[in-house]
């Protein structure tokens, strides 16, 4: 349907039909890696459950709540990054991401985020863009603070992880700071 082109090597394609053997593929090959910190990860076990990702993450973009983009590299899917539900009423929304582990470490997740944050602002004319991650995931957590978020504090045990709770960091970047 759409491809943003954050560079040469890097797009960001709306999650379609087409990517869900790949993505299935692709979550099933880094299982470890993404269930550490992932709470659906477990619950993905055919790809009968990526289909269905897809289509209600389809049923968000033709409700204007959003959208969640394949990330591909290369034309390679290589992970995902997304806007939660749009806060319309208060022009704000959750940023959230994966990318396989051979693609960790080269910075293509801060830039896809870096693209997503001014597309918020300048595209969707949102007010605020909150990224939100658990306490102790610092690969994450470094990439608001890469791009300037600022820290807001900690939600106490409010995400059920692999049978815990556990805390998320909240952090996040105002339209009229990310102008500056
Ligand atoms: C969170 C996650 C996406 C971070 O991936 P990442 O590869 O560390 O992030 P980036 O793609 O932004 O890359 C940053 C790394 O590339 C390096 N890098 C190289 N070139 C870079 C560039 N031009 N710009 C920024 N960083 C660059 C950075 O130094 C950093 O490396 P370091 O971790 O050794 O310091 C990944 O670890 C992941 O998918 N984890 C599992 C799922 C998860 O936790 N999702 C988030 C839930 S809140």
């Amino acid at each position: 349907m759409f491809c943003l082109t954050v560079n040469d090597n890097l797009e960001l394609c709306l999650l379609e039909d087409k990517h869900a053997q790949q993505l299935f593929e692709l979550v099933d090959k880094n299982r470890d890696h993404l269930r550490r910190w992932l709470p659906w990860v477990d619950s993905t076990t055919s790809i009968k459950h990526s289909q269905a990702f897809v289509e209600s993450a389809l049923q968000q973009y033709t409700s204007n709540e959003g959208f969640q983009t394949a990330i591909l590299h290369h034309n390679n899917l290589i992970g995902m990054v997304g806007y939660h539900t749009i806060d319309w009423t208060n022009r704000n929304v959750e940023i959230g991401y994966w990318i396989a582990a051979d693609f960790q470490g080269r910075g293509l997740m801060t830039q896809a985020c870096r693209f997503l944050v001014n597309y918020a602002f300048t595209t969707l004319k949102l007010n605020r863009v909150v990224i939100r991650c658990a306490v102790g995931n610092s690969k994450s957590a470094a990439i608001p603070k890469r791009l300037g978020f600022t820290w807001e504090g900690i939600l106490r045990q409010q995400q059920q992880l692999n049978g815990r709770y556990v805390d998320l960091v909240v952090y996040s970047m105002l339209a009229q700071e990310w102008m500056q």
